[in-house]
């Protein structure tokens, strides 16, 4: 007994020094530590809250590492102190199919409605009439709930259950379930169906569907033959305004004690494409540098370390590609952003070939998200995905 209560005081020990440790960089990469440390998304915010209340559903679309999952526990903040609302997040990327899709969705609704409380308890009695295997974190002592059925009905029905369990409290939920556009790669191929038939009938429960791949998702949600047709409002997160970041990342600085010039964080900016992700990482990287008063010169230092300390993982990507695909990649690092690929100059200049074979390239390149295509008004163009990779290519 007094093992486990050292063991659990180790624990929260730990936990604590970590949240300490946490707020000690303002720039975090590891997740939402809440809003003073959440830059802008005012607008989508407040998006997502009305549409959340009005029992509209939203899917939220973003290249990746824009922010999609901060910003969904940027609503859940928001919606914490308010009595009449529970908010779920379920991460389905790794779910392979419908039954792990059940036993994420059992969990998140677990975690949220604990055991030891009488809403929670009855959960557990409709769960415990579906025969599930219930196993405890053995560090946090956390539950987690897997199904075992023989039939996909079953499962069906377990989500159905799940979802009216929801329904029927006496709160209003708001579920967010990111990377919804994994159920695309599920071997039961009526999960849209099912999932948007079920979803339909609920009035106590709004949903957020986030995801990545935009073209999968739009095409989910606005192809007239798909299930959730027309039955969601898209919302696109993009880079955070020049302005407002500038603002953020000097008042982040400033509260630590620490003063940036202009000139540096337009840089930064500049540098990491105001791409949340990017720009978090090379602020943190300087923050972590110890310096008083930073100029251009201390984030240029930033951005060497950075790149090579990531050199070992280009050189695996390299490895990933054939070498025409890689010698485009690098073209399109070193232009930063290709309007024409095809172009003959653009050939001419990279010694790229022939227009067909970049077309096939562009294609593989897209496919392995080591590129992404983005519209202008200027027409669309192509840039490399990862923002430190495109950097280290303009070099190489
Ligand atoms: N508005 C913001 N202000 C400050 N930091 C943010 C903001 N939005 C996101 N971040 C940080 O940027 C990083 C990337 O964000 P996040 O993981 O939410 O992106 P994502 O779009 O969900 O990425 P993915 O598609 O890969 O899941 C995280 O470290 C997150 O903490
Ligand atoms: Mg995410």
């Amino acid at each position: 007994m007094y093992n486990t209560f050292c063991i659990i005081h180790f624990v929260l020990y730990i936990c604590c020094v970590k949240k300490k440790n946490v707020i000690e960089n303002p720039f975090q990469l590891k997740g939402y530590i809440g809003p003073n440390y959440f830059c802008d998304r005012e607008n989508e915010l407040a998006r997502l809250i009305l549409n959340a209340k009005n029992g509209v559903n939203t899917t939220l679309l973003s290249v990746r590492r824009m922010g999609k999952t901060g910003l969904i526990h940027h609503v859940f903040n928001q919606f914490k102190s308010d009595k009449k609302w529970k908010t779920i997040y379920i991460d389905i990327y790794a779910t392979q199919n419908l039954g792990q899709f059940t036993n994420e969705l059992a969990s998140g609704i677990l975690e949220v409605f604990p055991h030891t409380n009488s809403v929670g308890k009855k959960f557990m009695t409709l769960v415990k009439g579906l025969s599930p295997v219930i196993s405890y974190d053995s560090l946090t002592g956390n539950p987690s709930i897997a199904f075992s059925f023989a039939q996909p009905k079953q499962y069906e029905q377990s989500i159905k259950g799940l979802f009216n369990f929801l329904n029927s409290q006496s709160q209003n939920v708001l579920v967010a379930i990111d990377e919804f556009q994994q159920i695309g790669n599920y071997p039961e191929k009526n999960t849209e169906a099912i999932l948007r038939t079920i979803i339909q009938s609920l009035t106590n429960v709004s949903f957020i569907f986030s995801g990545s791949h935009k073209h999968l998702l739009a095409e989910m949600f606005n192809s007239s033959k798909r299930p959730f047709f027309s039955s969601t409002q898209m919302l696109h997160l993009d880079a955070i305004e020049n302005e407002k970041y500038t603002i953020f990342i000097k008042k982040l600085f400033q509260s630590k004690g620490k003063k940036i010039n202009d000139e540096s964080i337009e840089f930064i900016l500049y540098w990491t494409r105001t791409h949340t992700y990017y720009t978090q990482a090379l602020c943190n990287r300087i923050y972590s540098m110890d310096i008083k008063s930073i100029e251009k010169e201390s984030v240029l230092s930033a951005c060497n370390d950075i790149l090579k300390e990531q050199e070992p993982i280009f050189f695996q990507y390299r490895n990933l590609l054939t070498s025409s695909q890689w010698k485009l990649l690098k073209a399109i690092g070193k232009e930063d952003e290709v309007y024409q690929p095809t172009a003959q100059d653009f050939i001419f200049k990279y010694r790229l070939g022939t227009a067909g074979g970049i077309r096939r390239g562009l294609e593989s390149l897209l496919k392995k998200e080591m590129i992404y295509r983005k519209e202008s008004e200027k027409g669309g163009y192509y840039l490399v995905y990862d923002c430190f990779l495109s950097r280290w290519l303009e070099r190489v």
